[in-house]
């Protein structure tokens, strides 16, 4: 167990982000049992460098190329010897390195695969944030983390909260269904007519949770929780047919899971990311994370009503992508990256996003899963049939 003498070497993979700086709160608070190894970003170098000064890690890698020089000035005048790394191999290197023994992963979206899949087959304790490498590749990830002894941590807080209500003995004896809560989003109760003109920063603007712009978009549109259901399907081994979705609005309840003998359980906690980082990083102790202890009194209530699949038509379609199974999970992932990301740029109408995706997983052909190739490759192809798809609704 990690403690004064055996720290936990963690690579924080996105450090630089909304998950990142929830990780390092919950990391600094306990500097006995957490020690850095490594930090990444993307391209934010005066965000990393600052990080750098506050954590002193081993290393400090930047995906983007052309930030290198700048990240190693800026080490070498802040006068740390933390050593510079670049490109997206260096992320791979790092997930895989004997030098850590606790990889978070939190990059957004499938540029983080590669090192989610390579901390997995190096056997770590994987916090997996990012949910984008589970449903584009989850079947590898899953088979490499059991081929290596990689333990994965789930920190999506819904799959979090099922991890800690499932039986304690890995398996799935008596389980029923998975119930994934859903806040609904910034638009819930809105029409899909009223929904034609929202903007970027009414769509990111959540009422419980303070997130990346680009799951704050996924929240909006609810194909964040079709994301989550593939996500819980490849971590805990059930059917489409046995997870289902629950609006709850006050995101308090952030999962439970359904027992054959009418038993329900559910983790409850205020909605904040820490919670789900500090169990992963301590499993199996619990540490302070920094979250103010639940109020019940002054929450007063909890609702719960069905998702509306026909103003967010977004979570239908990840269902049908998982039943489809194959490579239609990761087509529907690179056309959401897609529209998503012209979606932010004021390029395609909120209500184009599903659109976008619908459109592109009719145009391309599923294919089997076979291994992490396949399914980059159709990654790649996604996503150029999507900025084609785009051109020809005249958006560049
Ligand atoms: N935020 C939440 O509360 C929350 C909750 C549950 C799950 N998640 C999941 O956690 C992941 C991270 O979300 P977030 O909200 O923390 O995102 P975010 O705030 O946008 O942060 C993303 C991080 O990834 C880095 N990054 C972005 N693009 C990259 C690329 N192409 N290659 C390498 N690094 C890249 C960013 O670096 P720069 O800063 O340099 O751009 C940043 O460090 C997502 O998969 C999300 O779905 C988030």
């Amino acid at each position: 167990m990690a403690g004064p003498l055996n720290p936990r070497r963690i690579a924080l993979l996105g450090a630089t982000g909304s998950i990142g700086s929830s990780a390092l709160d919950v990391i600094a608070r306990h500097p006995d049992r957490f020690a850095m190894h490594a930090v990444s970003a993307r391209s934010r170098v005066p965000e990393l460098l600052a990080i750098c000064d506050r954590f002193r890690p081993d290393v400090a890698i930047v995906s983007d190329e052309s930030s290198y020089a700048s990240l190693r000035d800026g080490l070498k005048d802040l006068g740390l010897p933390t050593e510079a790394r670049s490109g997206a191999g260096a992320l791979d290197e790092i997930a895989a390195s004997d030098d850590n023994d606790t990889v978070i992963a939190a990059i957004v979206g499938a540029a983080g695969v590669a090192s989610t899949v390579a901390a997995a087959r190096a056997g770590k304790r994987l916090l997996l944030a990012n949910k984008e490498s589970v449903v584009l590749a989850g079947a590898v990830l899953m088979r490499a983390a059991s081929a290596n002894n990689a333990r994965i941590m789930p920190v999506d807080s819904e799959h979090n909260a099922i991890y800690q209500c499932m039986p304690g003995d890995g398996s799935r004896e008596g389980v029923r269904r998975l119930l994934l809560t859903a806040s609904g989003g910034p638009f819930r109760g809105r029409s899909r007519a009223s929904l034609a003109n929202v903007t970027a920063e009414e769509a990111c603007a959540h009422p419980n949770w303070v997130m990346g712009r680009k799951i704050s978009v996924d929240s909006a549109t609810l194909l964040n929780k079709g994301l989550e259901v593939i996500e819980a399907h490849h971590l805990f081994g059930l059917p489409a047919d046995r997870i289902e979705v629950v609006v709850h609005p006050q995101s308090v309840i952030h999962s439970l899971v359904d027992y054959v003998d009418g038993s329900v359980l559910a983790q409850l906690g205020n909605p904040d990311m820490r919670t789900a980082l500090a169990y992963g990083l301590a499993w199996p102790e619990r540490i302070d994370s920094g979250v103010a202890p639940l109020d019940l009194a002054a929450l007063a209530r909890f609702d719960f009503e069905p998702p509306d699949l026909q103003a967010f038509p977004g979570l239908g379609l990840a269902f049908d992508a998982l039943r489809a199974g194959g490579t239609a999970p990761a087509i529907l992932n690179a056309a959401n990256e897609v529209a998503v990301a012209a979606f932010l740029e004021g390029r395609l109408p909120f209500l184009g996003i599903p659109d976008l995706i619908e459109a592109t997983l009719a145009a391309q052909a599923i294919e089997p899963a076979a291994d992490l190739g396949v399914l980059l490759a159709s990654d790649r192809e996604a996503r150029r049939r999507a900025g084609e798809l785009l051109r020809k609704m005249g958006i560049q």
